[in-house]
């Protein structure tokens, strides 16, 4: 009795249901909202055209069906008919719909075109003139294969030019707001596209960080970096404070074990000063898990400086300012940029540069365009800014002349 009323309840949860032998559990065009996984028994799939059933093919336990109709929203594009007693487990087009909607759209796009050759194939076995294709499908199954296709294009050329180190720094310098000279520059990537030109990384870092292209990109930039650096240094030797170059390190490059070698290699290699390159990271790394922030720990122990670059526009808790430290600060330009007709983002700003002074961490605001915006953060003692109204991003050879112009007694 009991035995009998707790797999009643087993089945009612796991929603478990039978079909006894010879029984169809749906038939081919029929609308879907489920598939099933056998647990007992035997499935025959068959396609039925003009009174004459062809077989397709023959499921025992542990093996899906019913599963193509409820990714591509279409009609069945099969019969199934239990060839003997079967229990079957429900698996219901929510639980399949939602991880095909989270899939990589070029997963998704691979799926569909799968799914649609198998569809041909049934209707070849059906011959002669069955239409399995039903006139709707759901619109969350692929929106836009074309956006996609072009996705794999460009991923493709990518490749490429990460085979061939296709890429460019610039150099964005870094202002002292009292003195005004140049006292660093930030490395900004750039795609050089035979047909596109200068692709900004705002194109191309996204599918980079998707796939793992960003590891070999970021190795390309570290080194780059740490040789210019190197010639900065030595061509502009008459300063007293030696210049110094940032380079953007994101989560998933710090989760590469290779990362903290490399970083320590190009630095030996090209004899700087660690302190001297400095490492740009967003709050969001924190989210990235424990290995990137162990590595960002041991590159701040090694001697490297690190800058929590975009600051207040990611992860919310302040609480790590507590727990990591850093050697600067960067206010992001999104709010520099408001603070000029936006009171609130003036008072951000103020209070951004109050919690870093009582931190004495100093800090950089990015993205200075108008010279009240300059002001402003004077004011509220930013000591350091980056901006267009300084200079954009330049080729190495002209963040040297613009050295010399602004630095010159
Ligand atoms: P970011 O680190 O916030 O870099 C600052 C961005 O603001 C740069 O864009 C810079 O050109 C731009 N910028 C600076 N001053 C101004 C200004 O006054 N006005 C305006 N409108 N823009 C200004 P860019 O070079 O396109 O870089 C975009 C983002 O790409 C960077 O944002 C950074 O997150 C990422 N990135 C660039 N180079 C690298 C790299 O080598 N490695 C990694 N991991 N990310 C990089
Ligand atoms: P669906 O189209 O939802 O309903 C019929 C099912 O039969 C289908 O999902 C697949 O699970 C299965 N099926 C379709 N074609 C074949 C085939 N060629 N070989 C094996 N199984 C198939
Ligand atoms: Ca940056
Ligand atoms: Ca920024």
């Amino acid at each position: 009795m009991n035995s009998s009323s707790d797999t009643q309840r087993v089945d009612s949860f796991s929603k478990k249901t039978h079909f006894a032998k010879g029984q169809v559990i749906f038939r081919q065009n029929s609308a879907a909202d489920c598939a099933y996984i056998i647990e007992t028994g035997e499935v025959e799939i068959l396609i039925e055209a003009h009174g004459v059933e062809t077989p397709l093919s023959y499921l025992s336990e542990g093996e899906i069906f019913g599963e193509m109709a409820i990714v591509d929203g279409k009609k069945r594009s099969a019969t199934a008919r239990a060839l003997t007693d079967c229990t079957l487990t429900v698996v219901h087009q929510s639980q399949v719909q939602e991880r095909v909607e989270r899939a990589d759209s070029i997963v998704r796009l691979l799926l569909m075109i799968l799914i649609k050759r198998l569809r041909a194939h049934s209707q070849t076995n059906a011959l002669p003139s069955i239409t399995l294709e039903a006139p709707e499908s759901l619109a969350w199954v692929q929106k836009d294969p074309k956006n996609v296709m072009e996705k794999i294009k460009f991923e493709s050329e990518l490749l490429q030019a990460v085979e061939k180190n296709n890429f460019l720094l610039l150099y964005q310098p870094i202002i002292d707001l009292k003195t005004e000279k140049m006292v660093g520059a930030e490395a900004l990537i750039r795609w050089q596209h035979p047909q596109r030109g200068l692709v900004s990384p705002e194109v191309f870092m996204g599918i980079a960080e998707e796939t793992s292209m960003i590891v070999p990109i970021g190795r390309w930039v570290i080194n780059q970096a740490c040789k210019d650096l190197k010639s900065l240094q030595q061509l502009l030797t008459a300063s007293v404070q030696p210049i110094y170059v940032s380079i953007n390190i994101s989560g998933n490059q710090l989760q590469d074990p290779n990362i903290f070698q490399n970083l320590e290699t190009a630095a030996a290699t090209n004899q700087l000063r660690k302190s001297d390159l400095r490492i740009e990271i967003t709050e969001n790394i924190l989210l990235s898990g424990a290995m990137a922030v162990n590595c960002l720990r041991k590159l701040k122990q090694s001697g490297f400086s690190v800058i929590l670059d975009d600051f207040g526009t990611g992860y919310s808790s302040l609480s790590y300012l507590s727990e990591l430290e850093f050697d600067f600060l960067k206010i992001d330009r999104s709010f520099t940029q408001k603070m000029s007709h936006d009171k609130k983002s003036k008072i951000l700003c103020k209070s951004i540069l109050n919690i870093a002074q009582e931190l004495e961490i100093p800090v950089i605001a990015e993205g200075i365009e108008q010279q009240e915006q300059k002001q402003a953060l004077t004011e509220f003692n930013c000591q350091y800014g980056q901006g267009f109204l300084f200079a954009k991003p330049l080729p190495l050879e002209q963040l040297i002349e613009f050295y010399k112009k602004t630095n010159k007694e």
